[in-house]
């Protein structure tokens, strides 16, 4: 490790602390690269070059398992130690002190409110949950068996052309009404997408009722003059809301800070969130999750079940991290809310399967030497179902709070001097400088095209 010194394009001199020294056998040719958090820059590897031609040395590092693409103050991860932290404070502390709204104040605005600051941000979100009229006849539009997660991501793209003075996205003001635009109008989308599925009316947001009870009440509010949640359900959905608020730099995350590059309003940029949460992968989970369950049946089908996974042909869906190799930490909160909310709407039969299944897979080789271990999306299901929700609300509820952590990373992403278009390289492995053969002199049954069989004339026939 050398302590050296190396002047930056700027002429000032920066000290790097650590160093790697990296020979290149091609030429024989040493490098010192400087180690700044524990990181090298991918940039710095350009400079090796087998002759001046040459483009120089990339990285390859595909589903980027070992990039970082940006520095973050937002959430911080130990996936070894299992320790989850929004701008300092741990995961734990704040689903037993805070509440949603106000761990959204906190990732957007770096601090916790003061209790005038909470009060105005509180009354903003709740005075912005109506949306245009003429989103509800955008959502009419959509075939009765639509995915409301489908819905939800076409109609907050669809924002953007509400607020076309959201591209102004340096400018403070619109910055800040984009943000409680969008955090308040979640879940009024996510509720009318959930009528328009059952063909019932849309209930309108309330404003006398907190941010998860008002969820409530446009989910289920039918003829009563006001719907009042049980407090305990409320809450147990707020803890869910707190606990899906940001998880710094995953799929969906990656995908707003990626799609916000380009420059474009905060509304499309977030659009790329919900449909990069839409997969099975990442926020589907929760889904898959319970389907598996339904697929088990019950706790004697465990080991067949187990076995399939080892062989492959089957995934315990709601294990496994790319980050985490511990418990995950907010699969260990679910846990205890499962208990919580099951004392108010009875036992969900599916539980006992779900614990077998995690206390078999926990002590089981395959599971721990590959430290698979439950995450968020094991229990949370179950939750939903013994709230009443509809399977295809599950991922749309995991996109209302994560909209906090979207924004709040869309939000550092623009203000990022180092940043700019997002734009990865590639390995080419094609074919090049071919000549062009007209269509008359093409062999007739070229084996590599088409890849499959042509669609038969009756698919062919105009799609309605
Ligand atoms: N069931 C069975 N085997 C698994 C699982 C699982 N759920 N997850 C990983 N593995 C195995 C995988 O087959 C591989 O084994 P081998 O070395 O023999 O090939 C090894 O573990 C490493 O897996 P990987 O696919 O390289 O891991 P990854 O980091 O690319 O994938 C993951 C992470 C979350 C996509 C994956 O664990 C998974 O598919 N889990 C199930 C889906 C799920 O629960 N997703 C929710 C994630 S948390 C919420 C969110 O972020 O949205």
């Amino acid at each position: 490790m050398a302590e050296e010194q190396t002047e930056r394009d700027d002429g000032a001199v920066a000290q790097a602390e650590e160093s790697l020294s990296v020979t290149d056998n091609r030429t024989g040719e040493t490098y010192e690269l400087e180690i700044h958090d524990g990181t090298v820059t991918a940039m710095d590897f350009r400079q090796m070059k087998v002759n001046e031609d040459d483009f120089g040395l990339m990285t390859y590092d595909p589903a980027y398992t070992n990039t970082a693409h940006c520095r973050s103050d937002i959430t911080y991860i130990d996936g070894d130690a299992g320790i989850l932290e929004h701008r300092g404070y741990t995961i734990e502390q704040l689903c037993e002190d805070s509440n949603y709204l106000e761990v959204a104040y906190l990732l957007i605005h770096g601090e916790l409110p003061s209790k005038e600051q909470y009060e105005n941000w509180a009354f903003d979100v709740t005075h912005h949950t109506f949306v245009h009229e003429n989103i509800k006849k955008f959502m009419e539009g959509f075939r009765y068996d639509a995915h409301p997660m489908g819905m939800l991501l076409a109609t907050v793209g669809a924002l953007s052309t509400f607020y076309p003075e959201s591209k102004a996205i340096t400018d403070d003001r619109e910055r800040y009404i984009a943000a409680v635009r969008m955090i308040a109008k979640m879940p009024t989308l996510a509720a009318f997408a959930y009528r328009q599925s059952l063909g019932l009316p849309y209930v309108y947001p309330d404003n006398d009722l907190d941010y998860p009870s008002n969820f409530l009440s446009m989910l289920f509010k039918m003829t009563e003059q006001q719907y009042e949640p049980d407090p305990r359900l409320s809450r147990a959905l707020d803890v869910l809301f707190i606990l899906h608020a940001d998880h710094e730099q995953n799929c969906s995350t990656a995908a707003v800070r990626a799609v916000g590059s380009s420059q474009v309003d905060p509304y499309s940029a977030v659009a790329a969130g919900v449909a990069a949460l839409y997969g099975p992968l990442h926020g589907g989970a929760n889904e898959a999750a319970l389907q598996m369950l339904d697929r088990i049946g019950s706790v004697e089908n465990i080991p067949d079940f187990l076995e399939g996974v080892k062989s492959k042909e089957e995934r315990l869906v709601g294990f496994g991290h790319r980050v985490y190799k511990n418990y995950d930490p907010r699969a260990r909160l679910i846990k205890q809310s499962v208990d919580e909310v099951f004392e108010v709407t009875g036992v969900n039969p599916k539980l006992k399967i779900a614990q077998e299944l995690e206390k078999r897979a926990l002590d089981d080789e395959y599971f721990t030497s590959r430290k698979l271990y439950p995450n968020v999306d094991f229990y949370s299901g179950l939750i939903y179902e013994a709230l009443n929700l509809p399977r295809a609300m599950f991922t749309v509820i995991f996109a209302i709070p994560r909209t906090s952590g979207w924004i709040a990373q869309w939000l550092e992403m623009v203000d990022d001097e180092e940043q700019r278009i997002a734009r990865p390289r590639q390995i080419y492995t094609g074919e090049r400088e071919r000549d062009f053969v007209s269509i008359d002199d093409r062999p007739s049954a070229d084996p590599l095209y088409p890849p499959s069989e042509p669609l038969s004339p009756e698919v062919s026939t105009p799609d309605v």
